[in-house]
């Protein structure tokens, strides 16, 4: 299979290039907008890979996505959850039970509402070699060391208490991974979309989460929203208006 991370270190984003050497199709998924775009493109090329759709987890808040300015860049789809609500016409929606294939790559598509109402976990299988899953995208709601933040869509306090509940549930499911599973998130180190636990490594498994994680050991939903909650970092200043950003055509 193709893998590739491209890493923004100042800000702790992951953004990825995932494919399959065969057929040499794959996808982009969470491309920075300060990154740039001839950065992909040179790293498909030289990876061998032909970027056939670009993909997001969610919308962010903390950075301006690179997501719709690269798919029309190379004419391709530009991917994001069906409760997204950005206002680009042409978008392609993602959901629950979806199977993205790119040859032998396989990425399923599971909705993990919490840190936003659209954020999707992408569960990838190299079926090549097996139909196991080799690793998980989380975007922001499983981090290393810690749990995405549930308060940058709403300033509602209990609309951020739902959030925080339904967090807990997608945890839970992300759970149900086997541990060899590779933990892959959108950000990492001090990241304002994670909390003050998040680690500085960009990478983990879902067995070492399991076990070392302070929020997976929150097996019981109430103890999980309360200590989320207590911990919360003052959300970044400029959330809303990146947000903007990204939720614009
Ligand atoms: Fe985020």
């Amino acid at each position: 299979m193709i893998w590739s991370v491209i890493q923004n270190p100042r800000l702790g984003c992951n953004s990825f290039l995932v494919g399959d050497e065969v057929s040499g199709q794959g996808a982009v998924v969470d491309p920075l907008g300060q990154v740039g775009i001839e950065a992909y493109i040179l790293e498909a090329h030289s990876l061998g890979m032909q970027i056939v759709e670009v993909l997001e987890t969610h919308v962010h808040a903390d950075h301006v996505s690179l997501a719709k300015d690269l798919a029309r860049e190379l004419s391709v789809p530009y991917r994001i959850s069906r409760h997204a609500p950005v206002s680009m016409t042409e978008a392609h929606r993602l959901a629950e039970g979806m199977r993205l294939e790119y040859g032998a790559l396989a990425m399923d598509v599971w909705e993990t509402p919490g840190h936003t109402p659209d954020s999707l976990a992408l569960v990838i299988r190299d079926l090549a070699r097996g139909e196991a899953p080799w690793a998980v995208l989380t975007g922001d709601s499983l981090f290393v060391g810690d749990v995405g933040r549930p308060d940058l869509v709403d300033a509602d306090e209990a609309a951020i208490k739902q959030a925080t509940i339904n967090q807990y549930h997608s945890i839970r499911r992300l759970m149900e991974l086997p541990d060899w599973t590779e933990l892959w998130p959108a950000h990492y180190g001090s990241s304002p979309c994670g909390g003050i636990f998040m680690n500085r490594r960009p990478q983990s498994t879902i067995g070492y989460e399991r076990q070392f994680n302070p929020f997976i050991k929150l097996t019981d939903e109430e103890a999980f929203v309360k200590e989320t909650l207590r911990f919360l970092k003052p959300p970044p200043q400029d959330a809303k208006e990146i947000r903007a950003t990204n939720l614009s055509a």
